[in-house]
């Protein structure tokens, strides 16, 4: 009887250290130690020894059991430490989705590296600006007509005792006093900046963007600016898409003009974008005496050109693309986003 005690308890306790799961453990317990488990047969075989043994028994068996009920909680500990640690390296991570630049930021991108290319340097001027900046030093005098042409959104803060009102930049010519401010010519200025207007429909959103190239050196002529306009639209619209100039009328620069380019979505056919087979791009001109002399550059010694376009507008013109709302840009639906 105490060797089958003896073997019955080094059974099950090898099999206790071997066991890989709570299921495992339980199942040798009933097995050993339940109701018609091993030891209980054993305590039933105790009857059937001679007396003077019978005692000895019960005392072995009674440690067996206490013995393997020790063994049973210690492996339950040890399954319990190394579930907590237990890290498997070779299950695959979750992938963060990978966005991209928003295309308005890639059409910035690509605008910077085109006249950077031709020695334009990039700067940026407040956007809440005074009105001195945006209309007075650009030949716009107070009650000026012009000045309804750029649907200003007005700040309500107490007026600079120079420079007058503050306002959201209607346009990024704002930039032109300050960058003469800022340095003396030869100038080569790209000013790319948001700009705000009360205005909303297919081809206005209130705040956009402007791109705005000034150049001022001696004997700058109409020739240097139709020249730059030519290598732009060649470098970011291809050569098929073709610009014209039409006399306009801006106050800042003499002569004037509009630069269109043909509508990208029907290639010059017309339709509810272009209305007509044209899409304005925006304007240029010479840059005029007055705001050169502004800028406090002398108009006997120094000309200069200008031009302002919208980003969007620009963007929305290029061959291959058939965005027919300017306000699909803004409207955060990544359906219409992760096109691009
Ligand atoms: C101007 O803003 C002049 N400052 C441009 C200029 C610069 C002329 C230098 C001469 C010399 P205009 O108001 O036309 O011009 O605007 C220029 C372009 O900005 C427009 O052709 C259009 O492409 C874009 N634009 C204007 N308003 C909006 C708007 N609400 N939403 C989107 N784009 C706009």
């Amino acid at each position: 009887m105490q060797e089958e005690i003896i073997n019955t308890k080094n059974e099950a306790l090898a099999q206790i250290m071997e066991a890989g799961s709570f299921q495992e453990l339980e199942d040798l317990r009933i097995s050993y130690l339940g109701r018609n488990g091993k030891f209980t047969t054993l305590i039933k075989k105790i009857k059937e020894l001679p007396s003077s043994r019978k005692k000895q028994a019960g005392i072995s068996i009674n440690e067996a059991k206490n013995t393997l009920l020790r063994a049973l909680a210690s492996q339950k500990n040890h399954l319990k430490a190394s579930a907590r640690v237990w890290f498997d390296p070779t299950v695959p991570g979750i992938l963060p989705q990978i966005g991209h630049l928003h295309l308005v930021t890639q059409a910035i991108e690509e605008i910077t590296r085109i006249f950077t290319q031709i020695g334009f340097v990039r700067v940026r001027y407040p956007e809440a600006e005074w009105d001195y900046y945006a209309f007075g030093g650009l030949n716009m005098p107070k009650e000026h007509p012009a000045r309804d042409e750029w649907e200003t959104f007005f700040v309500d803060v107490p007026h600079h005792p120079k420079f007058g009102q503050m306002v959201l930049t209607p346009h990024t010519s704002s930039g032109q006093i300050r960058e003469m401010e800022r340095t003396r010519p030869p100038i080569r200025m790209l000013n790319i900046a948001k700009c705000y207007r009360r205005q909303s429909d297919v081809s206005h959103y209130p705040m956009f963007h402007q791109f705005e190239g000034l150049v001022i050196d001696k004997n700058i002529s109409i020739a240097h600016l139709k020249g730059t306009l030519d290598y732009f639209a060649r470098n970011f619209f291809g050569p098929k898409r073709v610009t014209r100039l039409r006399p306009f009328h801006f106050q800042f620069t003499e002569p004037s003009f509009e630069v269109d380019v043909t509508c990208g979505v029907c290639l010059g056919k017309g339709c509810k974008l272009c209305k007509g087979g044209w899409l304005e791009l925006g304007g240029a001109g010479m840059v005029h005496p007055n705001v050169l002399k502004a800028g406090g550059v002398d108009p006997k010694v120094y000309s200069g050109f200008a031009f302002g376009w919208g980003v969007e507008r620009t963007y929305m013109m290029k061959s291959g693309l058939s965005i027919p709302d300017i306000r699909l840009l803004y409207s955060s639906d990544l359906r219409f986003l992760k096109q691009f």
